[in-house]
């Protein structure tokens, strides 16, 4: 076999350059040039001839798309269903997930839980691991349930024998973890780096294509939370799947960033087991039940992309010697947290001076939305006045259901309506919480502004303390 030349290609512009640069040519930026296989001259190399046509290319005549015939695509069904869902209804045959997320997150208990589940169901499988032994795959097998010790593994890091096996056992589905863990030895890179990342996706993808094989590409995410470096993985790939949380938390999230073959809007919700990954189907449920109904807690009506999610915002506002205050937020923008802030101060009347404040949405959801912004003022507000949210129930024992919110806050103080409205009420109202305060137009007890809001939501006298 003709062996390929590098070459070396900005990331940022694509600019070429022969050798290593610390700073690309093209656009100046540092630290962006990455090996590239090149195939050797003459096979695939651009004429300059104007035309930009190779000698030996030949004209094809483009198909009307009327007269295409389009597959429908059979799935295949890792009866996982929160995995399934997001994925648009199961694997396709031929295509290339990528599931990012942060070490520890449970990406290899996922795909060894979904390959099992395949193989159980008689399909071909196979577990490449550049990242851990055989024994250890099997020691983690042994927890999990169905067939997850039937499934053949291969543990391995060079790229060559990975593909060569696929080509050989020509597996159903196959998961690859992870693919910083490969090596191509025709590039000189360290596994891991963007050249080798790209060209290992590459040549799998291209083999995968060929050999109608269902991979599962585990990467793991940068301390910045880009998939593999400068997201050189996310174009190649049929999907993206983020599978998020917090690792000493138990409730994780996978989301798709993108599908081809489904939507982007679902979203799963997992739960780490002593026997792996469980499905909380239920999760609004779960979180509800969990909320605290104590000063500095409220109930947030969120969408999850098309499914509405309740889940707890709290906050703590706490006096502090430090200039600036902190501002520590968990599963929010930092961002969003210094403007609801400034307008709680300025348009409701509630500051929180140079205390510390923190926010935190419980059971290390992430919510990345705007109609936040009112849960996280009114547990903020809820947080300096010291008073739960909601009337006292009977003899000051608290609230009687846990106030729920939903809105975004605009910068003059007003509340903005967001999407889905009736969807986060009939959530609402399903777990009986009351009232659900909402933005004008939202069919919720409806409130103009923030400060109306505060004031709907907040009993204007502390309550009596119990003697
Ligand atoms: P792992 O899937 O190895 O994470 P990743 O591949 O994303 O790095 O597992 C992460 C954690 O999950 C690990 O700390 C052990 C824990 N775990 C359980 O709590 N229960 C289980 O059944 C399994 C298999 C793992
Ligand atoms: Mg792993």
């Amino acid at each position: 076999m003709a062996r390929s030349s590098t070459v070396f290609v900005c990331s940022s512009c694509g600019a070429e350059a022969p050798r290593w640069l610390g700073q690309c040519p093209g656009c100046g930026e540092w630290n962006t040039l990455a090996e590239e296989a090149r195939a050797p001259a003459g096979g695939g190399a651009r004429g300059r001839s104007g035309t930009g046509r190779t000698s030996a290319a030949r004209a094809v005549r483009p198909v009307r798309l009327s007269s295409v015939q389009a597959a429908r695509h059979v799935r295949l069904a890792t009866q996982i269903g929160e995995l399934d869902r997001v994925l648009g209804g199961g694997l396709v045959p031929g295509s290339l997930v990528l599931i990012g997320g942060s070490p520890g997150i449970g990406k290899s208990t996922l795909t060894s839980m979904a390959l099992g589940n395949l193989q159980g169901a008689g399909r071909r499988t196979l577990y490449v691991s550049g990242e851990e032994s055989a024994a250890q795959i099997r020691l983690r097998a042994e927890r999990l349930p169905g067939a997850a010790l039937e499934v053949p593994v291969l543990a391995e890091t060079d790229l060559e024998t990975v593909l060569a096996t696929l080509d050989a056992e020509r597996p159903e589905v196959c998961v690859i973890d992870s693919v910083q863990t490969l090596h191509a030895p025709d590039l000189t890179g360290a596994a891991g780096s963007v050249g080798q990342v790209r060209e290992v996706a590459d040549r799998i993808t291209r083999l995968a294509k060929a050999r109608d094989i269902a991979v599962l590409l585990v990467g793991h995410v940068t301390k910045e939370g880009s998939l593999a470096g400068p997201r050189v993985l996310e174009h190649l790939v049929d999907c993206v799947l983020q599978f998020e949380g917090e690792r000493e938390r138990t409730y994780r999230t996978l989301r798709a960033l993108k599908n081809r073959f489904g939507s982007t809007n679902d979203v799963g919700v997992f739960e780490m087991r002593q026997g792996g990954l469980v499905e909380v189907a239920d999760a609004s449920a779960r979180f509800v039940g969990e909320a605290t109904r104590a000063a500095g807690s409220v109930v947030l009506a969120a969408m999850e992309g098309s499914r509405p999610l309740l889940v707890e915002v709290q906050a703590l506002v706490s006096p502090s010697e430090l200039v600036p205050p902190r501002r520590v937020v968990n599963g929010i923008d930092r961002n969003r947290l210094a403007l609801v802030l400034a307008v709680l101060g300025r348009h409701a009347g509630v500051g929180v001076g140079s205390a510390d404040v923190f926010v935190n949405v419980a059971g290390g959801v992430r919510v990345d939305e705007p109609g936040a912004d009112l849960a996280v003022a009114l547990a903020v507000a809820s947080a300096v006045r010291g008073i739960p949210l909601g009337a006292a129930g009977p003899e000051g024992a608290g609230p009687a259901a846990p106030v729920c919110c939903f809105g975004e806050i605009g910068l003059t103080g007003e509340l903005r309506s967001v999407g889905h409205p009736d969807r986060r009420l009939a959530e609402a109202r399903k777990f009986g919480l009351d009232p659900v305060i909402g933005p004008p137009g939202s069919e919720a007890s409806e409130v103009p502004t923030l400060r109306a809001a505060v004031r709907a939501a907040l009993p204007s006298q502390p309550r009596a303390r119990a003697a």
